[in-house]
This record gives structure tokens, sequence and C-alpha cells, in this order.
């Protein structure tokens, strides 16, 4: 049997990838262009890669201008106030950038009223820097940025780097990172560009001993969570290649209306587990019936130590990766078990045990809505 070569045909693992940024450009453009308020969102692809693949695969160039060219034809006939949505795309090989222009082309993917569309060929680190440059002001110009960070190697990518992009407050970052790999090395002679990498996120590195890649890949996210502070939600797609190998879109955001989105578009990808993409399928688990467990024993001990409102139940939800959803069918099981109150302010219970105020948009204008209390 031949083998494929990953790097000119778009392997099953990759697919999953794009999709992740596929489904979730799909909810984060809907919102943004229809906030009434965001005046130009700007996308950047900075390891763009080819486009189209040698299998017809697409890659994120096309991914996300299907996207684009969808919400725009969707929106176009229904507002007048459609924001602009430019797109960069950038890898450091020439001929790739060139590919992904033609194939734009080929498939009539690009309308100059979609946007402005620019390509270029530099080094990560010259984009990074531009970038940085540009963002103070867009945020004054009532403009959103969502930035695509897909290398190879981690050798690019430095956690600073993510925080600094994330510091104008409107910028969304999704970064590949190859984890089966870094998880290797971390454990059996590190390499110095992968010690600099971790040291920046688990300050104890020297100490730091994951059992396993799933352990190392939820320290990551807790090491990035750490650095990047309460400001920020981190979340992670898990992709399984094979039985030894597992990789991670990381995703970072200072907007929880863009982490629910994010999170809604891993839960459509995997609706069983919510953890990720397996590339074996959704193969029965051992541990089956722990599977919503998680949530429960975490949302028992939340309430146990304080009565909480509807807006900290909402957050507390999105930051465990799970979504309202979830949350209100445990809620609504303990309350047939009478073992959860739910009261408004004035101390009456909420009857309907199925109204429960987790949504943005309670979360935004009434935090305080209903108590609920666990017995
Ligand atoms: C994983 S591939 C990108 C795949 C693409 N996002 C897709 O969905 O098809 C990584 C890309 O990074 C490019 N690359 C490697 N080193 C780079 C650098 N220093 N700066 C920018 N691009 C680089 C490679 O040419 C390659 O196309």
């Amino acid at each position: 049997m031949i083998k494929k070569d990953v790097k000119t045909n778009l392997l099953n693992h990759s697919e999953a990838k794009v999709r992740l940024l596929g489904e979730y450009l799909k909810r984060y453009l809907n919102i943004i262009c229809n906030d009434g308020y965001t005046k130009r969102i700007k996308i950047y692809d900075l390891f763009c890669g080819e486009g189209l693949y040698e299998n017809g695969g697409e890659g994120s160039p096309l991914v996300t201008m299907r996207q684009i060219k969808h919400i725009h034809f969707v929106n176009v006939a229904k507002t007048s106030i459609l924001p602009k949505i430019d797109c960069h795309f950038n890898d450091i090989e020439e001929s790739k950038v060139k590919k992904v222009e033609q194939s734009l082309k080929d498939k009539s993917l690009y309308y100059q009223e979609f946007g402005d569309l620019q390509f270029s060929t530099d080094d990560y680190q010259v984009q990074y820097e531009n970038l940085l440059a540009k963002l103070p002001n867009l945020k004054a110009l009532n403009q959103k940025v969502f930035i695509f960070i897909d290398p190879y190697e981690y050798k690019h990518i430095k956690a600073s780097q993510i925080k600094n992009l994330m510091l104008n407050g409107s910028s969304e970052v999704l970064l590949w990172l190859p984890t089966q790999f870094m998880y290797r090395f971390a454990s059996n002679g590190t390499p110095e560009a992968l010690k600099d990498f971790i040291t920046e996120i688990i300050p104890n590195f020297n100490e730091w001993r994951p059992g396993n890649v799933w352990h190392f890949i939820a320290e990551l996210k807790q090491g990035f969570q750490n650095f990047l502070g309460n400001n920020y939600f981190v979340d992670t797609f898990t992709i399984q290649k094979d039985i030894n190998t597992v990789f991670c879109l990381f995703f970072f955001t200072s907007h929880i209306k863009g982490f629910e989105k994010m999170l809604e578009a891993k839960w459509e990808i995997d609706t069983e587990y919510g953890k990720g993409w397996d590339y074996a399928g959704n193969t029965p688990s051992l541990f089956h019936e722990q599977k919503t467990n998680p949530l429960e024993i975490k949302l028992k001990e939340f309430l146990k130590a304080n009565n909480r409102f509807n807006g900290e139940l909402y957050e507390f939800t999105l930051r465990q990766g799970f979504l309202p959803k979830h949350t209100n069918e445990i809620f609504f099981n303990w309350r047939n078990e009478v073992k959860l109150s739910v009261k408004t302010a004035d101390g009456t219970e909420v009857k309907n045990k199925k109204h429960t105020y987790l949504g943005y948009k309670y979360f935004r204008d009434e935090f305080q809505k209903v108590t609920f209390n666990l017995k």
C-alpha cells in the first residue's frame, strides 16, 4: 500500500482539524456579522499551506473562504450593514501561496465585495510582528481579528506570542500543536526549543511528569490558562490520528460568547465525547457510564462550596468544556429528585424545571437572575 504523504494530501486527521476551523468560523462569522457593532473582520492564516491538496482535500484557506462566501450571501439579502471580511493568507513557500490564489479563483470562492484579500510569503515571525503592530488600532476601529496558526512544528511558537496577540481584547487564536511529538520529547531528552516553549507556561517543568499524552494536553491547557489569566478562555480539541498519535488544537479568546461558539463547534463534531474527534470512530468506551459524570462531579463540588448565580454557572460550565444544555440536563434530573432548588432574588422557587437561565444574554444582562442551591 502506498503511504499517503501528509504534506501533499489532506489526510483524515487534518480534515478533522480544518472541519473544526470551518464549523467555528461559521458560528463566529454569523455572530460578528450580526452584532451591529463590528465594522470589519480580519482573518489571518499564518501557515496557510497550499489550499487544494492532490487528493482534492481542501485546506484552511479554502475552508475559510467557503464560510465567508456562505455568510456573505446569506446575510447580504437580509442586512444593509454587513461588515467586510478581510483575509490574509501567508506561507513561507511561494509556490503554495500561488496555488491557494489559483484555487480560490478556480473555485470562485472570493468576490471583491467580501473584503480585501491579501497573500504573503513571509516567515511567521515577520507576519507575527506585523500583526502585533496593527492590533492596537483595530479595537478602536471596531474591528475583530481571528488568527489561525497551523505550523508543522512547535519551534515557531511561543506562549507569550499568543498572549501578545490576545492583549488588545478583540482577537481570537486557534493554534495547532503536534502534542504527541512534544509529549514524547518532553519525557525523553527535551530539545531546547521545547523546553523554552513549555517553561513559559509550566514553570516547574523540571519536576513535571505527565503520565500520558492526554495528561500532557490537559496540563498544557491549564498552563496556558494560568499564564493568560482569568480574563481569557482556553479550550482544546484533540484529534487522534492513530493509537499512538494525538494532536491538539488550542483555542484562545477573551470573549465568553466566542468561547461558547467554539465549544458548540467541538460538540457538533464529536457529539459523543465533545473532547475531540477520534480517528477510529466513536468506539464504545469501557467508561461509557462515566461520560457525563465529569461535569456532574464538577458541578456538585462547585455548588457544595457555595450557592451560585446563573451567570456563575454559565461561565463555570463553559470553562469545564461543556455547554449549558449539558448542565441543564443534569439540573433537570436533580430538580426532579428535589436535590436542587432554583430561586429568584425575592426567594420564590422557579417552578418550571427546565428554566435555568444559563445563556449568554442572562450572563450579560441578568447575571444574578436566579440562585442555585444544592441540598
Ligand atoms: C501544517 S501546514 C499548513 C496546512 C494548512 N493550514 C492547511 O489547512 O492545509 C504548515 C505550513 O507551514 C509552512 N511553513 C513552514 N515554516 C514556516 C514559517 N517559518 N513561516 C510560515 N510558514 C511556514 C509550510 O510551508 C506549510 O505549508
